[in-house]
């Protein structure tokens, strides 16, 4: 069974989308992952199909109904996987938890809109709520993708032969070196001379120091938890 992506929205034709195309699409074209998105709508209440309510103690916006999401959530297949909501609340994601994800067998996705969500689904259905970062997005859908898309390319055979996925920035703790191309010279600026001289040796000692020196002056905050943690 492949890794397996199960959405709950009020958008559902917002997917795949941009999951659709180039290594992610690919992937899904070949099986090696899925996706189903569901309408958390269908499970709505009335005549108009009724899913959120004025929030409780008042305020602006409106607040997604306890007992429309679980009902959502129930007629899914949500099995062992772990059950997601997409919030700016939840804890941010990072590039181990997107590993923990990748090596299990999916996930559920639940995607917030409006307000909220009525607490006591959160703790009634053992929702873990996942930040993409410390911004508001109008929904939890380019969230989800997000996540997404961090999680697909880490399966087996997804990027292939390509071992860049060893080396990259988050991976050993710290960003990523600079990279060059030809053509050698480019509006003056010429590669660095270290990386035309053959030495391996001194070329990945080389993108080390500039490794450490752009985690140092641009994610102190990384580098500080480098130094203080296992490594
Ligand atoms: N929904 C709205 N903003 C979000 C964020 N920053 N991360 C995850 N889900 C969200």
């Amino acid at each position: 069974m492949s890794w397996r992506a199960t959405i709950l929205t009020l958008y559902p034709e917002m997917f795949p989308g941009p999951l659709g195309i180039s290594l992610a699409g690919d992937a899904l074209a070949r099986a090696q992952w899925s996706l189903e998105a569901r309408t958390i709508r269908d499970h709505g209440l009335g005549r108009h199909r009724a899913v959120d309510d004025t929030p409780a103690g008042g305020g602006p916006g409106m607040v997604i109904r306890a007992d429309v999401l679980a009902a959502a959530i129930d007629a899914a297949d949500t099995d062992e996987r772990p059950r997601l909501l997409m919030s700016p609340r939840g804890a941010p994601l990072t590039q181990a938890r997107v590993r923990a994800l990748a090596a299990g067998s999916g996930a559920v996705i639940v995607c917030g809109r409006f307000e909220g969500v009525d607490e006591r689904v959160i703790e009634a259905r053992g929702l873990e709520e996942v930040s993409i970062g410390d911004y508001v997005l109008s929904g939890g859908e380019l969230a989800a993708m997000a996540l997404i898309d961090a999680c697909v390319r880490l399966l087996p055979g997804v990027m292939g032969a390509d071992a860049s996925g060893e080396e990259e920035s988050f991976e050993n703790g710290l960003l990523e070196y600079p990279h060059y191309t030809r053509p050698p010279l480019f509006e003056g600026r010429e590669i660095p001379e270290i990386l035309r001289s053959g030495h391996h040796a001194r070329i990945a000692a080389w993108r080390r120091e500039q490794a450490e020196r752009i985690t140092r002056e641009r994610r102190p905050d990384l580098w500080a938890r480098r130094r203080g943690g296992a490594e």
